[in-house]
């Protein structure tokens, strides 16, 4: 491996790229970083200081004191504060911000797998490996119910399918870094395959590239 090395994954919530992104660098030890998290946390200092989430300058200064050390996703990882997250999300001030700390991670040795929906196409554009990971909204939706399903938690499928279409149309539909997949992506769909297919099938990609830049 070269000094840094980088995996950026993409793609809508739900479709497993959070576990795909983990499992990818346990496997080939690099750090990881669920950006989300870093939306999240700015949306969920707006929540706790009871500020409007269309507040940009209050969302800067949130976004500026984020210190990706100190994510915590037990309590960002609430679905309200998903949902705030893709509001403050729009803002190209709050993401320039967001986006320096997210490459100053990917840059320190030996590299990293970065998850989010503009990794490949804005924050590393030369990323060595480009995943696009999708599933249909139905099998995300069915996903997500047996996730609360397994805790104890009960929900509706035609709310979470609901919130779910919302979500990937302000994600997809936002003027600023729109979640799509970079033109030199690996698609993987995960819609009839399970996590575990997704990772075999994503470290054939990277062990390819290694195999590649070592014969070279
Ligand atoms: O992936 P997660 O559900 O934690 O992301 C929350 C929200 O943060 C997304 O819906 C999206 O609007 C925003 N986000 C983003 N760019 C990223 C990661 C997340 O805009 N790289």
């Amino acid at each position: 491996m070269t000094s840094t090395f980088t995996i950026a994954i993409d793609g809508p919530a739900g479709a497993g790229k959070g576990t795909l992104a983990r499992r990818l660098a346990d496997h080939y030890r690099l750090n990881l970083l669920d950006t989300g998290l870093t939306y999240r946390a700015v949306a969920y200092a707006l929540i706790q200081y009871a500020l409007p989430l269309d507040n940009v300058s209050a969302a800067e200064t949130a976004a500026r004191q984020v210190d990706l050390a100190k994510l915590d996703r037990t309590v960002l990882s609430a679905h309200a504060v998903g949902e705030a997250a893709s509001k403050i999300a729009v803002f190209p001030t709050v993401r320039r911000i967001l986006v320096e700390k997210q490459r100053d991670f990917a840059r320190t040795p030996p590299g990293a797998v970065l998850d989010g929906r503009d990794i490949g196409t804005v924050v590393c554009p030369e990323a060595d490996i480009k995943l696009y990971v999708t599933a249909s909204a139905e099998v995300r939706a069915r996903r997500r119910l047996a996730e609360i399903e397994s805790i104890g938690g009960t929900a509706n499928f035609a709310e979470i399918l609901a919130d779910i279409v919302r979500r990937d149309e302000r994600d997809m539909g936002r003027a600023d870094s729109p979640l799509m997949p970079a033109a030199d992506a690996h698609l993987l769909d995960t819609s009839e395959m399970a996590i575990e297919a997704a990772f075999l099938a994503a470290m054939a990609i990277v062990d390819d590239v290694l195999a590649r830049r070592n014969k070279a």
